[in-house]
């Protein structure tokens, strides 16, 4: 599909009023994104678990203008509060999907959101934010067309969430999504994720992911200002190429459940996105000690326990620890013993994958 398939021709008679309401999750990626071209186009491909407890709940509440506005009319409320930080995002938002959804100018909308996790936690709420609030949007126009079956709906909710934040395409479905053109994963495209299509062994079924809360707080570089830097990054090209060949190599991790090669691409993706970022101009390091001695000790425990447990990290210091079921009581009780205390507080969130987002709407409105 091309992005022109997601435009809309005609809707018949607009609803007056009405209310939506979607829950969606965040992710975790096992094959980064970092870098991108115009239009939200990821520079590599990626894959993620899509998590179960760190979510978004978005609700918005639309009636029908009189005429159309020029610009966007809506009121935005995080925890039941005005947050007048968060409209230029969601301006910028509105812009770019304006010509996806023509009837954006023709409502307000009351759009009331909260999180599952802690604002200041550190963990990116962009991904479940934005795909929380690209849901609702889908759907509204799911009921001012005639048919829209759930894939498309899907594709074009995950194609609207990229041009918000660009991993938030991948919080749609679950628990293995997939995102950005590679040549031998059919059906992967640059402008939506999928659900991974091929085999995936049980083990990694319910995966968990223990996140461990380093750091809180604002990052100080943004993800938008990151992606940039790899604009002329003297290692870009060959990181690209990584991405790609990981992707290829997971193929057979996923379908044979091989855990120790599946730990090795894990934790080098995790590696390599710090070390682009180590590696740029300017240059800077978002990982802080205490990160680092929780990556010591994951090792020194797998080392002595053969257990197989590894980190990832996203664009901060927080580690998600990530391990299967069945090894849950013994890294959980590691995790206890000699991680948390490398934590803010002990703060700590148990996630595990999830199969997607949730549609809470009931049906209101006239
Ligand atoms: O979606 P963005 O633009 O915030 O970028 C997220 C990038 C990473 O989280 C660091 C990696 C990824 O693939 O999720």
């Amino acid at each position: 599909m091309t992005e022109k398939d997601f435009l809309t021709s005609e809707y018949g008679s607009l609803k007056n009023t009405g209310k939506v309401r979607w829950k969606s999750p965040s992710n975790i990626a096992l094959v980064k994104y970092w870098g991108k071209k115009k239009n939200q186009v990821p520079a590599n491909p990626s894959l993620s678990f899509t998590l179960d407890v760190c979510a978004t709940d978005t609700t918005i509440s639309y009636h029908k203008l009189d005429k159309r506005t020029t610009g966007f009319s809506f009121d935005l409320l995080f925890e039941g509060k005005l947050k007048s930080d968060f409209r230029p995002k969601i301006e910028t938002f509105f812009n770019r999907i304006d010509s996806y959804l023509p009837f954006l100018r023709v409502y307000h909308f009351k759009i009331e959101t909260s999180n599952s996790f802690p604002h200041s936690s550190g963990i990116a709420s962009s991904a479940s934010g934005m795909s929380a609030l690209a849901l609702c949007l889908m759907s509204m126009e799911r009921e001012l067309v005639s048919e829209m079956d759930t894939k498309f709906f899907n594709k074009k909710a995950s194609f609207l969430a990229r041009l918000g934040s660009g991993s938030a395409c991948r919080s749609i479905e679950g628990p293995l999504v997939q995102w950005g053109n590679h040549s031998t994963i059919e059906g992967s495209s640059d402008f939506y994720g999928i659900e991974y299509p091929y085999k995936i062994h049980e083990i990694f079924r319910n995966f968990q992911d223990t996140i461990l809360l380093v750091d809180e707080g604002q990052k100080q570089i943004s993800s938008s200002v990151g992606h940039d830097l790899m604009h002329g990054h003297p290692f870009a090209e060959q990181r690209f190429g990584q991405g790609h060949s990981h992707l290829s190599d997971f193929r057979s991790i996923l379908a044979d459940g091989n855990l120790d090669k599946f730990i090795k691409i894990v934790e080098s993706e995790a590696l390599t996105l710090h070390a682009m970022m180590m590696t740029s101009h300017p240059y800077f390091i978002l990982m802080k000690p205490n990160t680092l001695e929780i990556i010591n000790r994951i090792w020194s425990f797998r080392e002595t326990s053969k257990a197989k447990v590894c980190f990832t990290l996203d664009a901060g210091a927080n580690v998600h620890v990530l391990y299967p079921e069945q090894e849950k009581e013994t890294v959980y009780e590691f995790i206890k013993n000699e991680l948390l205390h490398f934590c803010k507080d002990e703060k700590h969130i148990c996630d595990r994958t999830g199969l997607g987002s949730k549609n809470l709407s009931k049906i209101t409105g006239t």
